[in-house]
């Protein structure tokens, strides 16, 4: 299979090549919490740039519940021609687009003042950083019924406002990934338990959005090879979950791995079926190929025309890219010519040790470029990790006070 060769999904509808944009969390949204001019800019980056698939950074489910400041909410149809004009912008040049739709569960920081709900009351472990995140109350059932049915009313909306689907974030530790792995999900109810148990809320979520949106659009799920730590979920538990959604009639899987706890998806994946840094869940994502019905993507350290070429020549049909088209937003474009220039863009390597600490400040480089992309400025992939943090830090502080305000009015 050829990188720029059509895929056909099983809803009927076509990508255009096989190179899809990664979700990435802007933190951009407007002081109401919707989509507008900064990420409208960002999009037109990336639609310009030729990627087939256009995955939007995750929108909240839930006002109350979310992955960071300034995030996306979709709640309700009041505000829709803001979500109009995103979709509109991310279909302009050919390309789907998806919108990720999410809940955080424990992974909500502390500092956003509200309640954190989680399958079980098992707070996140992270040493010192620990206290950045609330300790969890196990969600009741009627909590479960309604975040379910958040899922559906956010994917519905999605369509109503004419993305062309939503892909279902059910990996990196949030609320999904959460009743998905042991080591959150110590429920004694038909939510946790023995895998099938803990796989439920997924399913149940799926075959809802499905039972609710039309046929021609696409319903995805991001999931996790594995969680990367021990007792964890495993890439056993994975092919289990795959295999069920086979059933499903879901139009593609994204492999990705790892949570807060564990930040594989930042290429920090220790397992000795991971490549060493290019397309480090490839092995993981091929052998679920190997059991799925549906097209699969895999998302993690690819940057090079050559290792996604080899990604699509694996028996895997989709090749994620997030940091990459965030140096370079017309990868696609540019490998498709031929044109040398920036067509290996890294970052500059982060040496701290602290893990947890290494991937914020991996978000704060690459969430950097994005500003100088809707500035029109030229990207800076050599920026000081500790200069984009110390910024990132100032803008998440400001933007907590602004959530916290508009909350209030909202209320
Ligand atoms: C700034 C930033 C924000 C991210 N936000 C999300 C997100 O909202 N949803 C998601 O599924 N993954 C998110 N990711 C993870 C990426 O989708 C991807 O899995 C990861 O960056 C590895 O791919 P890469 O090596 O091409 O960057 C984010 C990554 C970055 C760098």
């Amino acid at each position: 299979m050829k990188l720029f060769e059509n895929l056909i999904l099983p809803n009927g509808s076509i990508i255009p090549n096989r190179i899809g944009k990664a979700a990435m969390e802007e933190n951009l949204a407007d002081s109401n919490h919707l989509p507008a001019d900064e990420l409208f800019k960002l999009y037109d980056s990336w639609a310009k740039g030729g990627a087939g698939l256009i995955i939007t950074g995750n929108v909240m489910i839930d006002r109350r519940a979310m992955t960071g400041p300034a995030g996306v909410v979709l709640e309700d149809d009041k505000y829709l021609d803001s979500f109009k004009k995103w979709a509109e912008i991310i279909k302009s040049n050919g390309a789907q687009a998806w919108m990720q739709i999410n809940h955080p569960g424990r992974q909500m920081p502390v500092n956003m003042g509200q309640p954190t709900i989680a399958p079980s009351a098992i707070s996140i472990q992270l040493g010192a950083a620990s206290k950045a995140f609330g300790v969890p109350r196990e969600m009741t059932i009627e909590e479960i019924e309604e975040v379910i049915e958040r899922f559906v009313n956010t994917a519905t909306l999605a369509e109503k406002a004419g993305f062309t689907g939503v892909e279902i974030h059910a990996a990196h530790g949030y609320l999904i990934s959460q009743f998905l792995s042991p080591l959150t999900n110590k429920r004694t109810d038909q939510w946790g338990g023995s895998a099938e148990n803990r796989s439920r809320f997924l399913f149940e979520v799926v075959e809802r959005v499905r039972s609710k949106v039309s046929k021609s659009f696409a319903v995805a799920v991001k999931l996790n090879s594995a969680d990367f730590q021990r007792g964890g979920f495993s890439p056993e538990d994975a092919k289990e979950v795959v295999k069920k959604l086979n059933d499903l009639e879901v139009d593609l899987v994204e492999v990705s791995g790892g949570s807060y706890e564990a930040p594989a998806m930042m290429g920090k994946a220790r397992d000795e079926r991971s490549l060493a840094r290019e397309a480090y869940f490839l092995e993981f994502a091929k052998e679920i190929a190997a059991v799925a019905k549906m097209p699969i993507m895999v998302t993690g350290g690819v940057r090079r025309k050559e290792v996604a070429e080899n990604v699509v020549s694996s028996g895997v049909d989709v090749v994620g890219i997030a940091t990459a088209l965030a140096i370079n937003p017309s990868i696609p474009n540019d490998w498709k010519l031929g044109n040398s220039k920036d067509n290996t863009p890294s970052l500059r390597p982060i040496t701290w040790s602290n893990k947890a600490l290494a991937s914020m400040a991996n978000m704060a480089m690459v969430k950097y470029q994005f500003n100088r992309m809707i500035k029109g400025k030229k990207t800076v992939p050599n920026i000081s990790p500790l200069k984009a943090f110390i910024i990132d830090r100032m803008n998440a502080y400001r933007n907590t006070k602004l959530y916290k305000k508009w909350l209030v009015q909202k209320n």
